[in-house]
């Protein structure tokens, strides 16, 4: 009895502070933004539902001076904050509760292209597929991650791995200026010469310092046969895992070619555990893409959907990755080379958690790219510490049963602990957009930690950006 009504005290508490929240928004910041409706309870879509955050009330900005305004209120009546873009980032240090309040950027979804179509400016809420969308809509190619539901600048500001990688570099190689609001509510345009130690920061851990409302970034202008590659999926059964792993080891990646290998089910109703590889040929008809990818094909894929696809469908062979909802508390590390006892003993954990009930959908998830010309760029040029690791991967245990959580967090330590021993890096390094979230700073920052602090200190002193791998 005595814990029913504390458990009905607490949730009355967390209600009460939430209606609070909502009733001094609508009443003191409402007046002031573009609109006077942009005020809610609704939370907007989440790619996984583990540890997301719970704000007492959501601000849908319509403007990039909406944003300016609503962190401007917050900070100075300190009311905690979040922003949500693509709204797929996972990590467990997304922890807003009640008494905070999400930002959310999906409005700001403008991509617009200079007279050249060399540069591109990106809204602080544009979806990949939406930047992808208006990019082939003006003939240029823009550097975006590879799954549609990402925000291009969430995953921009951690790094950007994606598809032109071998040709461009990161994301964070391509930008030119960003515009971004800091805790005090101002606009700065950061630029290389304008401020050389924020842009540095922002290229890799931007949403520790800001709100980006928009980036200016390369974009390349191409002809019809410059927006198409040769991409789609081969499947492999469990017993060629090692051959497979040491397939893609040997396989050098040319600047125009990338991979990845998933472990994923074969689908409904059977719901076996496969492997899959997409190898992805820029410009690739099916002749060089099956020899540029030979080595796999001489492994004998039971099944092979590969095509040439223009640029709006490069991405769609992961729309399955891409669904919302679920709990996926997800296990990112980086490491050095393929090898098949590690990748077996994942294997075999993986297969023993993807059985359970509703964990049909778990995943692993392996990205390989050609980072020669991402390497040919000067390293102190962006805090995104990790141009040395030649692999990531991520372990993504996927289930609706909250009663999961404890065997799918052992899963995803298993997975990570094993790769980890055979990582040959001197240290733990994990891309910051793929990591769970209890990692040591120096694990997603790197060498750039000591400066970052600088930064840091500099534009958000009273550490407002404080929901993502805080800089502390
Ligand atoms: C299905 C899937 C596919 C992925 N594919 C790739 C990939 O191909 N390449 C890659 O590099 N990464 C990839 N990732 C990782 C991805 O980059 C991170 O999850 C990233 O944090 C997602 O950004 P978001 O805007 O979608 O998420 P959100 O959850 O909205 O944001 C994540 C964090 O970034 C902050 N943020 C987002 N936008 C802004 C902004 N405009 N200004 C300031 N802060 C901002 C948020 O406040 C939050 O702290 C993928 C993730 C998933 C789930
Ligand atoms: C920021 O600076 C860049 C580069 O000088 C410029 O192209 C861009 O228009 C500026 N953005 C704003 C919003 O002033
Ligand atoms: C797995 O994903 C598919 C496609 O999104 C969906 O139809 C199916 O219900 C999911 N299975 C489980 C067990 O959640
Ligand atoms: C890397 O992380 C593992 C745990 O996953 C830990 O056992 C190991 O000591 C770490 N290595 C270094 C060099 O910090």
């Amino acid at each position: 009895m005595k814990f029913v009504s504390l458990v009905a005290s607490l949730v009355f508490s967390a209600s009460f502070t939430a209606a609070a929240v909502l009733q001094q928004l609508q009443a003191e910041l409402a007046p002031h933004l573009s609109q006077n409706d942009l005020i809610s309870t609704i939370s907007p879509p989440r790619w996984s539902s583990f540890n997301a955050p719970l704000p007492g009330a959501v601000v849908n900005v319509q403007t990039e001076l909406d944003v300016a305004t609503t962190v401007k209120y917050l900070t100075a009546n300190g009311i905690p904050f979040l922003a949500q873009n693509g709204g797929a980032g996972w990590s467990s240090s997304l922890d807003l509760n009640s008494d905070g309040v999400l930002i959310n950027l999906a409005s700001l979804n403008h991509v617009t292209f200079n007279g050249d179509k060399t540069q591109a400016t990106i809204g602080g809420g544009s979806s990949i597929s939406n930047t992808i969308a208006q990019a082939y809509a003006a003939g240029a190619l823009v550097e975006t991650g590879t799954c549609n539901c990402v925000g291009t600048l969430g995953a921009l500001l951690g790094g950007g791995y994606g598809s032109l990688m071998g040709l461009y570099g990161f994301g964070v190689d391509n930008v030119i200026a960003v515009q971004v609001v800091t805790a005090d509510g101002e606009f700065h345009n950061v630029t290389a010469t304008s401020d050389p130690d924020f842009f540095w920061a922002l290229k890799g851990a931007g949403p520790n310092l800001g709100i980006v409302t928009s980036a200016v970034v390369k974009s390349y202008p191409t002809t019809q046969d410059g927006m198409l590659a040769w991409t789609g999926t081969l499947t492999f059964d469990s017993s060629q895992l090692e051959e497979v792993v040491e397939a893609i080891q040997d396989l050098e990646l040319q600047p125009d070619m990338n991979l990845f290998m998933y472990f994923i089910s074969s689908g409904p109703p059977a719901n076996e555990p496969v492997i899959l590889v997409r190898p992805f040929l820029y410009k690739g008809s099916v002749t060089t893409g099956r020899a540029a990818f030979s080595s796999l094909y001489a492994v004998g894929p039971t099944r092979d959907t590969t095509a040439v696809l223009p640029y709006t469908q490069w991405n769609a062979g992961a729309d399955g990755f891409c669904t919302y909802g679920a709990r996926k508390p997800s296990y990112g590390v980086g490491f050095q080379k393929m090898i098949p006892s590690t990748w077996r003993e994942v294997w075999n954990s993986y297969v023993e958690f993807q059985k359970k009930p509703t964990a049909a959908n778990s995943t692993v998830l392996l990205e390989a790219y050609s980072l020669t010309k991402a390497r040919s760029i000067d390293p102190n040029s962006a805090a995104f510490p990790h141009r040395n690791v030649n692999f990531h991967v991520i372990a993504i245990p996927w289930y609706e049963d909250p009663s999961l959580d404890d065997q799918a967090q052992a899963f995803g330590n298993a997975a990570r602990d094993l790769w980890r021993a055979t990582d040959q890096l001197a240290q733990n390094q994990t891309y910051i957009n793929f990591a769970y979230g209890d990692e040591a700073l120096e694990v997603v920052y790197g060498d750039s930690l000591p400066k970052l602090r600088e930064v840091k200190r500099r534009l958000d002193p009273s550490g407002q950006f404080s929901h993502w791998y805080n800089i502390v």
